[in-house]
């Protein structure tokens, strides 16, 4: 398997009112191109500090990334803005990252506009197209992100990630708010987005019948550390850390497949 991320030593600490955290603790992992890696662990494990670490959102204390083969942290100004689109991030609540009053159309067409994937004579056509990927119909395009619903919107912020053509897409609970029905829809969707693009997810749930349908290796993660790394089957089956056999522990018997 080619790594297209290699994670070494990334540590971050929070200050805030006079406390300190240790949010990430000397993080170590790589992860392989067509490979989904999943995050799990109790809330305020460092999950969201390290997807955020990782596509930049916040600046980390220490250690390196190295990114489809380059220094990714040293990247900066133009060079940043040009290769940031290979690493796209997907929120719990899409309006994160999308301006509620833009419609569907601009909110997909902007990274297609700024980092030029496409002319303009081809805009409408494309975001047609990516929403033909995430199942929705075209005529949405023209409605505003507030007038959609929740589980389109989360589409729309798919979609939106897809039109930039990336290499990595991070989830942080991106499928949690969304309804069974239409989470198990997405979840296809993601595995066979997956195959025909190429694509590695990084992908942070508390839903370990989730973590089963895509992850191929899932890391358990407690006060910051990376605790337990294995592939997803084994970790389920025979969890070896106190923090996966809790986990474990807590989810119905039967998303596992033996008797623990
Ligand atoms: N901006 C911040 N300032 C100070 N401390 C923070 C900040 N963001 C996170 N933390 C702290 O860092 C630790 C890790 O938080 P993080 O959000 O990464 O956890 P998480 O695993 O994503 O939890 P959850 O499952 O609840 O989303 C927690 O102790 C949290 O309180
Ligand atoms: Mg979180």
């Amino acid at each position: 398997m080619t790594p297209l991320i290699k994670v070494r030593n990334l540590s971050k600490r929070y200050r805030s009112h006079g406390r300190e955290v240790q949010a990430l603790d000397d993080v170590s992992f790589t992860l392989g191109e067509r490979e989904t890696l999943a995050l799990v662990g109790p809330s305020g494990s460092g999950k969201s500090t390290l997807s955020r670490a990782i596509t930049r959102l916040i600046t980390v204390d220490g250690g390196e990334i190295c990114f489809a083969g380059e220094d990714w942290l040293a990247l900066k100004g133009a060079e940043l803005r040009r290769k940031r689109r290979y690493m796209q991030m997907v929120f719990q609540d899409p309006l994160e990252a999308l301006n509620p009053r833009a419609t569907v159309f601009s909110a997909i067409v902007d990274p297609i506009r700024i980092h030029g994937l496409a002319p303009r004579a081809r805009w409408r056509q494309e975001v047609s197209q990516l929403l033909d990927r995430v199942q929705l119909p075209s005529h949405l395009m023209d409605r505003a992100v507030h007038e959609i619903s929740g589980g389109q919107r989360q589409r729309v912020a798919l979609a939106r990630a897809l039109a930039c053509k990336p290499r990595l897409i991070v989830l942080d609970e991106a499928v949690s708010a969304l309804d069974v029905s239409l989470r198990s829809h997405i979840i296809d969707l993601m595995i066979e987005l997956q195959r025909e693009e190429g694509l590695s997810y990084l992908f942070v749930s508390h839903d370990l019948a989730v973590v089963k349908a895509m992850a191929h290796r899932t890391a358990v993660m407690e006060a910051g550390r990376i605790v337990e790394l294995g592939p997803t089957q084994d970790v389920i089956d025979r969890p070896q850390s106190n923090m996966a056999k809790a986990l474990i522990a807590a989810v119905p018997r039967l998303i596992r497949s033996r008797n623990p």
